[in-house]
C-alpha cells in the first residue's frame, strides 16, 4: 500500500508553465489516496485553470485570501491545519523568493507562512529557465530553503518551453510522486547502505550469441527501490534488463556475472547490507570467440564448454567474515522445487544469515511473487503479493534484524 494513501496534501501552485505537469500530478496524488486541495496563485492561474484543478481534485480551488467560503475568512490558517504537508508544484524563483523572505501578499504563500512549522512540512518542486535556476541569486535562495527547514526536491534537466536547454525543468509527475511516497515513508533504514545485485548475468559465446536466463530484475529493483524509500543510500548492480532506476538509486550496469563481482567489490566495503538478488549464470562457456562462429557447412556443432562463475555472494559473505566485518549479507534462492529444503541448505553453504527462497519459473518476468526468509531459527513465509509489497516488508524485516 502506498505511504500517501489517507494523506491531505494542499497542492500549491505558482507561475510557470510546467503547471501543466501539476494536473497530473494532482490526478496521481489522488489516485494514490490522497485528498488533495489546490490552492493557485494568480500567476499559476496564467498557465491553468482552477476549473481543471477542481475537476481533477474533485474539491474547489482556492485562489484569495479574500475567499468568503471560509466562515471566519481564514483560509490561510484554516488550509494550513488540516494538511499533512503543504506541496508547492511548480514553485517559481520568485515564489521561493518570496518563501524565503517571509512574504504573504497573496493566499499561497500566506498559508506557507502561517503554517505550523514543526507540524506540516513544505515540499516545493522548483521550475524555472537554467539561467534564472543557475543565478547565484536562486542557489542562495534554495541553499537557505533548505536551512530554514524547507524540503526543496531536484530540478530536472533538458528541453525547457524558452527553446534552451538545461537544468531547472520541474520533475515529472511520477518523479515527484515518488519523492513523496519516500518522504511520508518511515526511514527504518536511516543511515544503512545497500548495495543489490539484481537481474540475470548474460556471458557471451561470442559477439553476437550468448547464454542468460529469464530473470527480469523486477525484486531486486524492487528491494533497491523500498530501501531507499525506508532512507537508506542505495547502490544497485544491474545485469542486463530493461528497467527504469527507481529514484534516488545509485545504478550501474554490468553484463557478466565477472563483471558483477567487480562492481560488488568495488563498492561492498562501502556497504553495511548486501542483498544478492541476481540470478548469476553458473556457468560461462571457457572462450569467448572474437568473431561471429560462422557454420561450416558439415553439420557439426560447435563444442561448447563451460566454466564456473565465480560465487558473488559466498565469496562477499566469507570475506567479510574474514575481517570480522558487520556486512549483513542476504541470499536468494530460485528454485524449482523443494524450495524450503533446498533454501535451507542454500543458507549454510552460502554462509548468509538471511535467504529469501522464491519459485523461479513460477516469478520470473510477473509483478508479484512469494517469499520465503529462512534464517538459523527457522522460516517464515510473505505470503504472494506484488514484489513491490513484498520489497517493502523484506526491508522491513531486514531493518528489525538490524537493529
Ligand atoms: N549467487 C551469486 N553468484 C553466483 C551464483 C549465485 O552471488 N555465481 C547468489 C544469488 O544472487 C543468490 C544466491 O547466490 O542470492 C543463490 O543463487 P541461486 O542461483 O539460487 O543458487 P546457486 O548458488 O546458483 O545454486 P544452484 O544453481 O545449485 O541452485
Amino acid at each position: 500500500m502506498s505511504t500517501l494513501a489517507g494523506k491531505h496534501i494542499v497542492l500549491g501552485l505558482s507561475g510557470g508553465v510546467a503547471a501543466f505537469k501539476s494536473a497530473e500530478l494532482c490526478r496521481a496524488l489522488v489516485k494514490a489516496g490522497v485528498t488533495v486541495q489546490v490552492v493557485m496563485t494568480e500567476a499559476a492561474e496564467h498557465f491553468m485553470t482552477a476549473v481543471t484543478m477542481q475537476a481533477l481534485s474533485g474539491r474547489p480551488v482556492y485562489t484569495s485570501q479574500w475567499d468568503p467560503r471560509e466562515a471566519n475568512n481564514m483560509a490561510h490558517i484554516n488550509l494550513s491545519r488540516e494538511a499533512d504537508a503543504i506541496v508547492v508544484a511548480p514553485a517559481s524563483a520568485d515564489f521561493m523568493s518570496k518563501l524565503l523572505h517571509g512574504g504573504a501578499d497573496e493566499l499561497l504563500s500566506l498559508m506557507c507562512l502561517a503554517r505550523p512549522i514543526d507540524k506540516v512540512p513544505l515540499i516545493v518542486a522548483p521550475a524555472m529557465n537554467r539561467e534564472m535556476w543557475s543565478n547565484p541569486a536562486t542557489q542562495r535562495n534554495v541553499a537557505q530553503l533548505k536551512a530554514d527547514g524547507v524540503h526543496v526536491l531536484d530540478v530536472g534537466q533538458g528541453d525547457q518551453a524558452c527553446g534552451e536547454t538545461g537544468d531547472g525543468r520541474m520533475l515529472e509527475a511520477e518523479e515527484i510522486l515518488e519523492d513523496l511516497m519516500a518522504f511520508f515513508a518511515p526511514k527504518r533504514m536511516a543511515g544503512q547502505r545497500v548495495l543489490v545485485t539484481a537481474g540475470p548475468t548474460y556471458e557471451a559465446i561470442d559477439p553476437v550469441r550468448g547464454i542468460t536466463n529469464l530473470s527480469s530484475g523486477k525484486m531486486g529493483f524492487a528491494i533497491a527501490r523500498a530501501a531507499r524509500m525506508a532512507g537508506a543510500e542505495v547502490t544497485l548492480v544491474a545485469g542486463p534488463v530493461h528497467l527504469a532506476t527507481p529514484r534516488g538509486v545509485q545504478r550501474i550496469d554490468v553484463r557478466s556475472a565477472r563483471q558483477m563481482l567487480d562492481a560488488v567489490l568495488a563498492g561492498v566495503d562501502d556497504a553495511s547490507v548486501f542483498v544478492a538478488t541476481a540470478a548469476v549464470a553458473d556457468w560461462r562457456p571457457d572462450t569467448q570467440a572474437d568473431q561471429k562462429i560462422k557454420k561450416d557447412g558439415s553439420g557439426q556443432t560447435p563444442a561448447l564448454r563451460f566454466v564456473e562463475n565465480p560465487d558473488i555472494l559466498a565469496t562477499v559473505a566469507a570475506s567479510s567474515r574474514a575481517r570480522s566485518g558487520d556486512l549483513f549479507c542476504v541470499g536468494f534462492a530460485a528454485e524449482s522445487h523443494d524450495l524450503l529444503a533446498h533454501a535451507t541448505a542454500k543458507r549454510i553453504r552460502k554462509g548468509v544469515p538471511l535467504l529469501v527462497g522464491n519459485i523461479g519459473p513460477a516469478t520470473f518476468g510477473q509483478d508479484d511473487n512469494a517469499l520465503l526468509l529462512v534464517d538459523d531459527a527457522g522460516a517464515r513465509e510473505l505470503p504472494h503479493g506484488s514484489k513491490q509489497d513484498l520489497a517493502v516488508q523484506l526491508i522491513d524485516d531486514i531493518a528489525r534484524r538490524l537493529s
